[in-house]
C-alpha cells in the first residue's frame, strides 16, 4: 500500500475495507411502493444481503437512509478524509436527478463510489435519464432490482482493492 493512499483509503481494525451504504428518499418504503418497479423486498432485507456479501468478499458495511437532502449531505462529510469508511455505495433514489449538493459532498470527500439504481433509468421518464452523481461515480449499475446493489457492492469492492 502506497504511503500517501493508505492514510486516505485506510481500513477498518479487522483489515477491511469500510463501506458506507447511502440510500435516498423514499426508499425506506421499498417492499410496499410501487412493487411493479421496486421489487417485493425491503431496505431491511437488501441492508441484510448487502452485509452477508459484504462478509464473503471481507467489507464491514454500514447502512444509512434518509428522507432529508441536508442528512445525506451531512453523512456524506463523514466519509472526508477516509477516516470511518473507505468507499460509498450510494442509491440517491430521486435527488440523483436534482442534487448539485449530494454532487458537491461527494466531490468533496473523494472516495471511490458506486451508484445503484433498481430500475433502468433509462428506459423510464427522461428527467430520470440524467444523474448528477454517474459522470464521476467509479462505476453505475442500474435495472437489477435488489442485485444492482450487490453487483455495485461486487464492483466497489474490486476498486478499492485496486486502489490500495
Ligand atoms: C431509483 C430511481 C429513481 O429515479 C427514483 O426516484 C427512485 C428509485 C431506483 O432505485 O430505481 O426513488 O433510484
Amino acid at each position: 500500500m502506497k504511503p500517501n493512499k493508505s492514510s486516505r483509503s485506510g481500513s477498518g481494525s479487522s483489515g477491511n475495507h469500510r463501506v458506507l451504504v447511502i440510500n435516498g428518499p423514499n426508499l425506506n418504503l421499498l417492499g410496499k411502493r410501487e412493487a411493479d418497479i421496486y421489487g417485493a423486498s425491503s431496505l431491511s432485507e437488501i441492508n441484510v444481503a448487502l452485509t452477508k456479501l459484504g462478509e464473503e468478499l471481507g467489507l464491514e458495511v454500514t447502512a444509512y437512509q434518509s428522507n432529508i437532502e441536508g442528512e445525506l449531505v451531512e453523512k456524506i462529510h463523514e466519509c472526508m478524509g477516509g477516516k470511518k469508511f473507505d468507499g460509498i455505495l450510494i442509491n440517491p433514489a430521486a435527488y440523483g436527478h436534482t442534487s448539485i449538493a449530494l454532487r458537491d459532498a461527494l466531490k468533496a470527500v473523494a472516495l471511490p463510489f458506486v451508484e445503484v439504481h433498481m430500475s433502468n433509468i433509462h428506459a423510464r421518464e427522461e428527467f430520470r435519464h440524467k444523474t448528477y452523481l454517474s459522470d464521476f461515480a467509479s462505476g453505475v449499475v442500474v435495472g437489477f432490482g435488489v442485485d444492482s446493489y450487490l453487483l455495485g457492492l461486487r464492483g466497489l469492492a474490486a476498486q478499492m482493492k485496486k486502489q490500495q
